[in-house]
């Protein structure tokens, strides 16, 4: 199974470091090596042919991908068309247009190539990227883009099938619960938001995380996903004020058929929220005949969705969507 990594941010770096502490047991298991062919960064490519995948976190965190021997200057894009490989990796920030994530996972399309992507803002763009997977026969996969470490789409395919659905709501940006926490352990708001940033779980642009737009990216892609519709971001009802950046505030996300509402909510020790201290997500789903299904997690970090994604590399291997 030959992959493309496309970023190499705290994702990235982490499941660099999981394939490699990983490699062998997967192999064992399922007959396969995961061959890690490239990746890719603002800088250019690195064709990894065979290097410790150590060597390319190492050179990353100290003079960068250009210090290693086997670097190109060559652009993800290029790379993806020019070397052979049979899933692509896409894991750079989300942006507000989606770019450059987009042109990433069409270029693998068009190379007959599988996708894996935590990148939400490709899946809130008006590139219909689901439609042209399926117009190609190709698989795209994004269990980490809805709170990261937690199996929300694999819950919903393989164990709520005779489920409607009703509504969703959660907590599902880690960030904001970490920071308020932290001013609740009386830390100040900027030394919570610069260890965010430290431990790799805020987004590049850290307003998303505060301001609601990462947890909107989330919930407008289970709406397209629960209700079939075609929602944009711009359609969130967002009602996050910084003035709620505060102690005993929790953002919450609630998706329903009429839309996707964010904003800071005051809790109280019953409030199922309340639980929610640290870098940690809850999703909870309300349907018909499986009552409030509730999934969460204490940490959500970097490794964690790097997890959910090797999981997607795995589940992807040889797939042609369906
Ligand atoms: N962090 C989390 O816990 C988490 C959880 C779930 C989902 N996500 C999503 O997963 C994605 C990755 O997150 P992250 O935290 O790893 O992001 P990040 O730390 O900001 O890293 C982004 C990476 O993308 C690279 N990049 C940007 N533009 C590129 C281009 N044109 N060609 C090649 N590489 C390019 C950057 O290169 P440089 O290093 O050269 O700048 C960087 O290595 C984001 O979309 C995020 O929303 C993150």
């Amino acid at each position: 199974m030959r992959v493309q990594l496309i970023g190499l941010g705290s994702i990235g770096k982490s499941l660099l470091k999981l394939i490699n502490e990983k490699g062998t047991s997967i192999r064992q298991e399922i007959g396969e090596k995961i061959e890690v062919v490239s990746v890719s960064d603002t800088t250019g490519t690195v064709i990894t042919d065979g290097m410790p995948l150590t060597r390319i976190i190492q050179a990353k965190e100290g003079g960068g991908l250009k210090t290693l021997e086997s670097f190109e200057k060559i652009s993800a894009l290029s790379a993806i068309s020019d070397l052979e490989s049979d899933i692509v990796v896409e894991i750079t920030q989300s942006t507000k247009d989606g770019k450059p994530g987009i042109g990433h996972v069409m270029k693998a399309f068009e190379n007959d190539k599988n996708v894996v992507t935590a990148n939400k803002s490709v899946l809130v763009s008006d590139a219909d990227l689901f439609g042209t997977a399926k117009e190609m026969k190709m698989s795209l996969r994004y269990e980490a883009t809805v709170c990261g470490g937690l199996p929300v789409f694999n819950l919903m395919d393989y164990c709520m099938k005779p489920a409607k659905i009703i509504s969703i709501d959660g907590i599902f940006n880690a960030t904001s619960t970490f920071v308020i926490s932290q001013m609740e352990l009386g830390k100040s708001q900027s030394f919570a938001r610069t260890e965010a940033t430290r431990l790799g779980i805020a987004e590049r642009d850290q307003r998303d995380d505060l301001a609601g737009i990462d947890s909107a990216r989330k919930g407008t892609i289970l709406h397209r996903r629960i209700f079939g519709s075609t929602l944009s971001l711009r359609d969130a009802n967002i009602t996050a004020k910084e003035s709620e950046i505060a102690a005993g505030f929790r953002q919450v996300t609630e998706v329903n058929s009429k839309g996707v509402t964010v904003g800071y909510r005051k809790v109280d020790g019953k409030s199922v929220y309340s639980n929610a201290v640290g870098p940690a997500m809850l999703i909870r789903f309300n349907t018909d005949v499986m009552d409030h299904l509730t999934l969460s997690t204490d940490h959500d970090g970097p490794l964690e969705s790097a997890a959910t994604v090797l999981n997607d590399i795995l589940l992807s291997r040889s797939a042609k969507a369906a």
